[in-house]
């Protein structure tokens, strides 16, 4: 009965479906991950911990969990994902990095460069939706430094590992996913503030803070795929998730405070919500197209104009090469 109801208003609110999703089953389609070493920012989080869950219950070697220091060392979450994945063994390492800091995502870099000679799958999934303009110790715009240039530094320092492990055998198959959102095409006009990324941008709103920085994860990505063949760069949008994400937002923010009791009619589960990471990470290579913005589960072609923009992304690559030019 309620679907009766939501779905026609589901439809009015977010237009009629469009290019049908790729049928995928994580039990049934991922194949076995034996040997591979994973990292997944945000990966303490709700849909990092569900992709971390759902990787260990194929057996790899090993899955770094990389998210804000905590006071028990990761002990928690690194359970939780064993008691997901009953059997995966010790293979789930807690990784302390805050993407607010180029330091500390130095630091990171260095303990899994130190630890692993290899690298099969980087997941950039933390994210933050800050309802109040900020700036880091590092001089960025907060949401921007989190959301993209932590990750863009991160990558940076870790490619000489994924770039080692493409090419340590034939059948290595490296890729990359950077987690973006639908919300990029909030972006303001014009994109990206370069001006202004080195203030808390506070002309901005929230919403146009955060849609900059996933609007740049696009265009990196496909960045970073045309300059590293060997390897598959990809962004995804995950779905609209009840996650940690939306319930800060409810307790920042009036609007989603007073349609918290309706939210649920517009969500899908974690379960579903790391469909597209898992399709985009393990799906046949030949499936999955480097340089590609997917929607669950991988849809193609439902990015802005402006993410589709090649001169905002060449510059946006200019611009971040000469920023994180000191760090690497
Ligand atoms: N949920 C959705 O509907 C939706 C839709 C579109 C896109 N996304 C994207 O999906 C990704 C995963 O988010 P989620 O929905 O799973 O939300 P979440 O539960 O809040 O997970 C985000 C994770 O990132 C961590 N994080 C925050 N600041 C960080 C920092 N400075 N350094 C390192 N880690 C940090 C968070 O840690 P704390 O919890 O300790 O702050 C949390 O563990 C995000 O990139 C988000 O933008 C989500």
């Amino acid at each position: 009965m309620a679907a009766l109801i939501w779905h026609p208003i589901r439809r009015l609110l977010f237009g009629l479906p469009g290019k049908p999703s790729i049928s995928f089953d994580p039990a049934r389609d991922i194949p076995s991950l034996a040997d591979k070493v994973i990292l997944i920012t945000g990966g303490a989080g709700d849909l990092g911990k569900q992709l971390a869950i759902e990787y260990a219950r194929h057996g790899p070697a090993r899955i770094y969990i990389a998210d804000l220091p905590c006071d028990d060392g990761g002990e928690a979450v690194i359970k939780e994902i064993r008691d997901g994945a009953p059997g995966c063994g010790d293979i789930v390492r807690f990784l302390a990095i805050d993407l607010s800091s180029l330091e500390s995502v130095r630091k990171a870099a260095a303990e899994v460069t130190a630890a692993e000679d290899r690298l099969d799958i980087l997941v950039l999934n933390a994210g933050v939706v800050l309802m109040k303009p900020d700036v880091t110790q590092d001089g960025y715009e907060m949401t921007w430094s989190i959301n993209f240039l932590g990750h863009a530094l991160l990558t940076k320092l870790l490619m000489p590992t994924l770039l080692q492990t493409a090419a340590s055998t034939p059948e290595a198959d490296v890729r990359v996913l950077a987690v973006s959102s639908e919300g990029h095409a909030m972006a303001p006009k014009g994109g990206i503030f370069f001006d202004k990324l080195k203030t808390g941008c506070s002309d901005l709103t929230y919403v146009q803070r955060y849609a900059q920085s996933k609007l740049a994860i696009i265009g990196y990505a496909r960045e970073l795929a045309a300059r590293h063949p060997q390897i598959k760069v990809v962004s995804v949008h995950p779905g609209r998730i009840l996650t940690g994400l939306f319930r800060r937002l409810q307790k920042d923010n009036l609007l989603f405070k007073y349609t918290a009791p309706i939210t649920p009619f517009f969500c899908t589960t974690v379960e579903n919500g790391v469909k597209n990471h898992l399709w985009v990470s393990t799906a046949p290579a030949a499936d999955v197209v480097s340089g590609t913005y997917y929607e669950p589960v991988g849809i193609t072609g439902k990015e802005s104009a402006l993410a589709r923009d090649e001169k905002l992304s060449g510059r946006l690559w200019e611009w971040t090469e000469a920023e994180l030019a000191r760090w690497t």
